[in-house]
């Protein structure tokens, strides 16, 4: 059995075991998986979430496996209950938990606590590792590969999770990253050297939001529940947009990526738009997870 709890925690040749077995699973969605019957997985999620929840529900039933949810607002957390005594609870009742909550380390701790595999689906503004099994594998069905695409990251990367993860794994399968944050939302200078020192990944930054020569442009909203300004949150929300017109300057064969939700940095008129790739790549969210739940709940 294993956790997952940071993109750092799988080496190349585990994310590509993965990957081939997401496509064997996308293939067989409907096949028996006998293994896993009788099997529980908890979900707790401490903050909202509706792709990563429901996928991941999904990806467990798929499997043939049974789901507890656990509801943050209907729990005994409001009475005051402790996140490790609601931890050491539903460790004792399921055989793998998915846990997505706004602190920062509260998965990796969650690992410490529980004797069952944890996987995390969001540990505030630190990391995402299933987000971005996912948007590897979108990227290489689209593209079929990702070594040498000049891949763009845009949008609020000081806080984005999903963009964090992103950046490293990105390094380690050799794409060449430019980073595009407006100013004072860059991405962490430690993750930036980080991806720089362990894989030599190419990195530029920039503030101008521009698509031309990117094979993949991958935008982000403002993670405004992560700002202690609401009005700041909102300026740049509205600052920071992939309009229609920039479109135009984008490669023909470019595909706009988007973790979701989206509020109005991709305007709804993009959705009909060639490039618009992003409700496919969280189609792949099942097929990646069930690998994921696969991975974490194997023998040995
Ligand atoms: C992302 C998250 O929760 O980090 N959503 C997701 O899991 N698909 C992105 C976001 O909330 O902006």
């Amino acid at each position: 059995m294993a956790d997952l709890i940071s993109i750092r925690d799988l080496e190349k040749p585990t994310i590509e075991k993965l990957l081939e077995s997401a496509q064997k699973m996308e293939k067989n969605l409907f096949t028996s998986h006998e293994k896993f019957q009788g099997k529980v997985a908890a979900t707790l999620f401490f903050e909202p979430s509706t792709r990563t929840h429901l996928s991941f529900q999904t990806a467990a039933q798929r499997l043939g496996m049974s789901v507890v949810p656990y509801t943050h607002s209907n729990s005994s957390s409001v009475k005051g209950e402790s996140l490790q005594d609601t931890l050491k609870i539903v460790d004792g009742y399921a055989d793998a938990l998915i846990i997505r909550h706004p602190a920062e380390g509260s998965a990796r701790w969650a690992a410490e606590v529980c004797k069952h595999p944890v996987i995390n689906a969001g540990d505030g503004g630190n990391q995402h590792p299933t987000q971005t099994l996912i948007d590897l594998y979108a990227i290489q069905k689209a593209r079929g590969k990702i070594k040498g695409l000049n891949v763009s990251l845009i949008g609020d990367l000081a806080h984005a999770r999903a963009m964090r993860s992103l950046l490293l794994a990105l390094g380690m399968f050799g794409a060449k990253v430019k980073l595009i944050a407006p100013k004072g939302l860059e991405m962490s200078e430690a993750v930036v050297e980080e991806a720089r020192e362990k894989f030599g990944a190419q990195i530029e930054t920039s503030e101008q939001l521009d698509l031309a020569g990117a094979d993949v442009a991958y935008v982000c909203r403002i993670q405004k529940e992560r700002f202690s300004d609401p009005y700041q949150a909102a300026k740049l929300q509205a600052s920071f947009r992939i309009m229609p017109e920039l479109l135009k300057s984008a490669k023909d064969d470019m595909i706009l990526m988007h973790p979701l939700p989206k509020i109005d940095e991709i305007p709804p008129e993009v959705d009909a738009s060639p490039h618009a790739y992003y409700f496919q790549q969280a189609a792949c969210g099942v097929p990646v997870r069930m690998a994921v739940l696969e991975y974490a709940l194997r023998e040995g």
